[in-house]
């Protein structure tokens, strides 16, 4: 009995201390979140990415790699977004985002503004997360709950940009990872993002010409074709853009476009999960969806170190 109660009163000093603290500490992040002030939030960004989709092929990659991007830099506060005054912010020239992605979220911020009731309420890491999820599931991948209630961070850093290699083996992928929180099966999940999209002949040219004894040669000599013809190559070749599982399939027949891609195969340590993800399309996409929603977690910001941006562009 004496030792019932003492346990009684520690649960309940843990469960007083969590709800004095709850306020300070993470973010808690919920999918009805803006239920109240714009019940239509959904509906409104997913009209929006379906008609940026029409207008672009390159609206859904794009998409996917910012929200990878902004999460990864100092977490998903929508700061890839912000154009610095100075030239100062985390898209130089150099790393490649393309302007159908940043346009894809201001398109679908404009159309949240448009409704009366949701003008300037939903933040545009919010308006990120949920076109991330339209651009993945209208290309044909997983239809997934998006976590909301993320507030905008106010500054954005070349300096502060963080991104893995693309000549990454898997130690340094997992390390990176790692440092959002992520697993090694979380990192394979995602890099299954390139299922979507291009890279630029530059990231990937220097495996060709037999440099890279993993590369089927088949694909070596398709590449250096394709590469003198113009400047990018596509991800998953097969089905540049729909989302499926031929990534994993590409990897197992050596038709990885970057090194971080193929060496996932080449790595026994990760071969197994490779090889899983090529036979199960349906696991896949439900670890990919786990590992989305934790990506979507990272360095959360709150109305006490954040805002909610009026112009996705700048801060307020
Ligand atoms: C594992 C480490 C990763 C590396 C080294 C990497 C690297 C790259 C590189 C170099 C490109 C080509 C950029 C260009 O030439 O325009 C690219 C494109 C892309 N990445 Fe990743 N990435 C990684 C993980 C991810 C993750 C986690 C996602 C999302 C879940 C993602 C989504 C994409 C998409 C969709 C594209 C195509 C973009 C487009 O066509 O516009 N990547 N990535
Ligand atoms: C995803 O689910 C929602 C809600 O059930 C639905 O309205 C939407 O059309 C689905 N999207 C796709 C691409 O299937």
């Amino acid at each position: 009995m004496h030792s019932m109660a003492n346990l009684a009163a520690i649960v309940f000093v843990v469960i007083l201390k969590v709800a004095v603290l709850w306020p300070f500490t993470a973010a808690q992040l919920r999918p009805d979140y803006y239920a109240g002030v714009c019940p239509n939030l959904e509906g409104i960004v997913r009209s929006s990415v379906k008609q940026s989709m029409v207008k672009s092929p390159i609206s859904a990659p794009a998409t996917l790699r910012l929200f990878f991007h902004d999460c990864a830099t100092t977490g998903c506060d929508a700061s890839v977004m912000i154009i610095g005054s100075t030239g100062d912010d985390e898209n130089p020239d150099g790393y490649l985002l393309k302007p159908e992605g940043f346009q894809t979220i201001l398109d679908a911020k404009a159309a949240v503004d448009s409704d009366p009731q949701c003008r300037y309420k939903v933040s545009c890491a919010d308006i990120i997360a949920l076109a991330t999820r339209e651009s993945v599931s209208q290309s044909g991948g997983p239809n997934y709950t998006v976590e909301l209630g993320r507030y905008d961070g106010r500054k954005s850093t070349d300096r502060s940009v963080r991104l893995p290699d693309p000549s990454d083996n898997l130690d340094s992928l997992n390390a990176f990872f790692s440092t959002l929180g992520l697993s090694q099966t979380d990192m394979i999940a995602l890099s299954g993002g390139h299922t979507l999209g291009a890279a630029d002949c530059d990231f990937f040219k220097y495996r060709t010409g037999g440099n890279d004894q993993s590369m089927n040669p088949s694909f070596d000599a398709q590449l250096q074709e394709t590469c003198a013809k113009q400047n990018f190559a596509f991800l998953d070749d097969v089905t540049p853009i729909g989302f499926d599982n031929l990534y994993y399939r590409n990897l197992q027949n050596g038709r990885g476009l970057l090194g971080s891609d193929q060496v996932l195969y080449t790595d026994e340590r990760s071969r197994g999960t490779v090889d899983f993800y090529a036979a199960n399309q349906g696991t896949f996409f439900s670890d990919f969806v786990i590992a989305m929603t934790k990506l979507g977690r990272v360095g959360v910001k709150t109305a006490a170190d954040g805002e909610l941006r009026r112009d996705c562009r700048y801060p307020n």
